[in-house]
């Protein structure tokens, strides 16, 4: 076996802490461990093991190999799943530069990646999907619905165009959890070749279902992605569950918010997809209810609050809508603030020119993170002297009484900053 085999691996369970993953790089012919990296404490963890192979039967065959050493390790056994979503070295032009990527898919899989900006790619044309990956869009929405055509030709070249690309750009795309495709809704007569196709690329871990409708729904499309694990057999069971994204644009869906946000699986998670996100697609929602759009958006107020509220009740995500003046980056910039105030996690952008504005509102301010980092102190001393309230010097003057809800929220801000890589300050 002449291929160069990495591996990384990358524990489940652990505390945020501890949590944390290990690459390995091993080679079958000289099957010493070139490097190893632990952060974690790995007696009580779970182990899953991501792989890099170009051909199942070798990843099977190598799987092998790397559970003795695994159970070796920490007493625990492995699974392999995206075979063909993470950079092998023949996709890089160094060892350092696989290393490099092997790290950077690793880190964007860890639990807490962060899910800001959802851009959309039209699945048009080629130029499109080249510049979709020079673009650091947490989320990059491959779209067969509205930004194609509505001609049966035209979404079937879309869906191979994607197709083609995704299989022969393998080296170059980001990380599965960065990748998403939106299918044409469950009505259409194109719903049932789309999802096979999603389905049948595994770098594709997302799927955003536009008008979902009612529950009823999501257990239509739920059943489609059963299928293709147990009668087509065209992805491993085993490999993360597949991520759905329910696209919120009617007045019936909002009627039927709290069904679609409670929905689970019929077959489970692993075979039948979980939902990990509701999303407001304002135009076609306008279109369906006869609301009229102004720049103050106070008449989508009501929408927006109700549909971030369901989603946060059911731990979902909750995306915001497109900012359509996409040549005016201070309109852009006041609507990300409005929607990160209205509890969006985050928002979609329909060009890439947005997606920085959008990541940077998604976060939180230096502001925030400090006032966080005073209030975690603060408290921290409060509970020390035995109370449950304190009070907060206020930057501008003035007192601000502080207690057991408020830690919460700043350890909400702590948590997404720390995902987001920014530095937390040290206070007193
Ligand atoms: N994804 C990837 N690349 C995009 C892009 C997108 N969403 N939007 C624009 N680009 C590319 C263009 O191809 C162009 O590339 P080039 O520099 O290689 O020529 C570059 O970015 C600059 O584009 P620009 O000329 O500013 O925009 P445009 O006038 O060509 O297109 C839109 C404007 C709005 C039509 C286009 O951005 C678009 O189609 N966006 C997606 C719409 C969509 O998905 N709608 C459905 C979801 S609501
Ligand atoms: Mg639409």
């Amino acid at each position: 076996m002449e291929c160069r085999l990495l591996l990384l691996l990358r524990w489940t369970g652990a505390t945020r802490k501890q949590g944390c993953f290990a690459s390995y790089h091993h080679y079958p012919r000289s099957p010493g461990l070139l490097e190893t990296m632990f952060r974690a404490t790995p007696r009580t963890l779970r182990l899953r093991i991501r792989a890099s192979f170009n051909h199942v039967n070798r990843a099977r065959l190598l799987a092998a190999n790397l559970s003795s050493t695994a159970v070796r390790c920490q007493g625990s056994t492995g699974t392999v799943d995206d075979c063909d979503s993470l950079p092998t070295a023949d996709d890089c032009r160094s060892a350092e530069e696989h290393e490099h990527a092997l790290k950077a898919a690793a880190r964007d899989g860890q639990p807490g990646h962060l899910g800001r900006s959802y851009l959309y790619v039209p699945c048009t044309a080629e130029k499109m999907l080249e510049k979709s990956l020079t673009t650091n869009s947490d989320v990059i929405v491959y779209d067969l619905e509205d930004s194609v055509p509505p001609s049966d030709p035209d979404k079937t070249s879309a869906r191979s165009r994607i197709a083609h690309f995704l299989l022969t750009r393998h080296g170059s795309l980001p990380s599965p959890s960065r990748i998403a495709m939106r299918l044409n809704s469950n009505v259409t007569p194109f719903f049932e070749e789309d999802i096979l196709q999603a389905m049948r690329l595994p770098c594709v871990r997302t799927l955003v279902l536009p008008k979902i409708h009612s529950a009823q729904d999501l257990h239509f499309v739920s059943e489609h992605i059963y299928m293709t694990y147990r009668a087509h057999k065209i992805r491993n069971p085993q490999g993360p569950p597949v991520q759905i994204v329910a696209s919120i644009e009617s007045a019936k869906a909002m009627h039927n918010l709290g069904e679609i946000a409670s929905w689970q699986s019929a077959w489970g998670p692993e075979q039948g997809g979980k939902l990990s996100a509701l999303l407001f697609a304002a135009e076609d929602y306008c279109a369906d209810t006869g609301i009229v759009r102004t720049s103050t958006r106070q008449e989508l107020l009501y929408t927006r609050s109700h549909i971030v509220v369901t989603a946060k009740a059911f731990g979902l995500s909750a995306i915001d809508m497109v900012c359509v003046n996409y040549k005016d980056p201070e309109y852009l910039r006041s609507e990300c603030e409005d929607g990160k105030r209205l509890g969006f996690t985050g928002k979609q952008a329909i060009h890439p020119n947005q997606v920085d504005i959008v990541q940077s509102t998604f976060v939180p301010s230096d502001k925030e993170i400090l006032r966080a980092a005073r209030i975690l102190k603060q408290m921290e001393k409060a509970h020390l002297a035995n109370r449950g309230a304190a009070g907060l010097e206020l930057e501008g003057g003035g007192m601000e009484m502080i207690d057991a809800p408020m830690i919460k929220q700043a350890e909400r801000v702590v948590r997404i900053a720390k995902s987001a890589g920014l530095p937390i300050p040290e206070v007193e």
